[in-house]
């Protein structure tokens, strides 16, 4: 069973060919909007959403030439359709909308959130295990869900302001660091020295499995501001905002843990690729079992989008030919 995936919720323009029978990627492109994103210091919604139109015609084309087939040998097509850009989203929905209509191929509309969820599974080799808890940690969402069987969730905490990913962009532009801004972040951490600064926990006094970055980052400017000149202090910085971010992260999901008497932990989103944040969740595996994505599929790509709509299409969940987009789409909205 061969999926074609396209995602074009952000600011990535990425298609997939997933073999979802014999478990392995037949082809996958992505074009990355860095440039823009560098020029413009982040994502400008309009400008993404004209990058995907320019490039998504001949990467597809791409695509079908490098794996050596044509969109016939395709059983369904799986799209983002939200939540995202609305400008992005309508590219990938209208590209394999026609596509479908042209090819009577079955169109499948995918939860972008969803699809992250389940990245940790996509060549892991690993059946999916329920019930399990969810920590998904990227530039546009932050979210702990809890995850009862395929398509039953419910959000136990998410960020009551800005996106851990964002609060690292933020971070990592004000240290002066060049793109990619997350994990050039852990680099210069690692010539910090321990101890030298101690920042808040976020949200640890409360009661609830929320987040919020919104104070931290406000705390660590002011510090930035007041050490700007001076290296190390920088380092050290850069090492106590990871500890004192990823130690809120890590102390919710403990209380997830506690509250839901689950043992399971899957990280996915473009942070779970944070090395740091990976190396203090390690240290966890003798009570928790904990999966992460492979590298690439921690930040947005087509083959998770092509891998969900494999599990979708298993379970006949079909969507009808209309262009259909969602640019808010929650979990316990599917
Ligand atoms: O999952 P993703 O591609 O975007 C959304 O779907 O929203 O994640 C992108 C985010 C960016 O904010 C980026 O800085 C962050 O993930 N990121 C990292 C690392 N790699 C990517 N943050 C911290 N450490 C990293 N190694």
């Amino acid at each position: 069973m061969k999926i074609l995936g396209i995602e074009t919720s952000c600011d990535d323009t990425c298609v997939a060919i997933y073999d979802f029978k014999n478990k392995f990627i037949i082809s996958s492109i992505s074009h990355h909007h860095d440039n823009i994103n560098i020029n413009y210091g982040g994502i400008v919604p309009e400008m993404s959403s004209r990058e995907h139109m320019i490039y998504i015609d001949e990467i597809l084309i791409k695509l079908f030439k490098k794996s050596n087939l044509s969109i016939y040998d395709i059983d369904a097509i799986a799209y983002t359709a939200g939540p995202g850009m609305v400008g992005s989203l309508l590219v990938g929905a209208t590209i394999a909308t026609s596509l479908s209509y042209l090819t009577n191929i079955p169109l499948i509309a995918i939860n972008h959130i969803e699809a992250h969820l389940y990245s940790p599974f996509i060549e892991n080799d690993i059946k999916i295990y329920y019930p399990f808890l969810g920590l998904l940690i990227s530039g546009g969402n932050t979210q702990l869900i809890q995850v009862f069987e395929f398509g039953k969730y419910k959000i136990l905490g998410k960020t009551l302001d800005d996106s851990i990913g964002n609060t690292f962009d933020k971070i990592s532009k004000l240290l002066n660091l060049n793109y990619p801004w997350g994990s050039n972040i852990t680099i210069l951490a690692k010539k910090g020295r321990s101890g030298k600064f101690l920042f808040p926990r976020p949200m640890i006094h409360s009661s609830c499995l929320n987040f919020s970055f919104s104070g931290l980052k406000t705390y660590v400017t002011k510090i930035i501001n007041k050490y700007k000149y001076n290296k190390q202090k920088l380092s050290d910085i850069a090492k106590e905002f990871e500890n004192s971010i990823f130690d809120s992260l890590i102390f919710k999901c403990k209380k997830a843990f506690y509250k839901t008497g689950y043992n399971r932990l899957v990280v996915s989103g473009g942070v779970s690729a944070n090395k740091t944040l990976r190396k203090k969740l390690y240290k966890m595996k003798n009570n928790y079992s904990i999966l992460f994505p492979k590298l690439e599929f921690c930040t947005d790509n087509a083959v998770m989008i092509a891998y969900l709509g494999g599990l979708r299409f298993q379970e006949r969940k079909k969507n009808v030919f209309n262009i259909f987009i969602k640019p808010k789409w929650n979990l316990n909205q599917l």
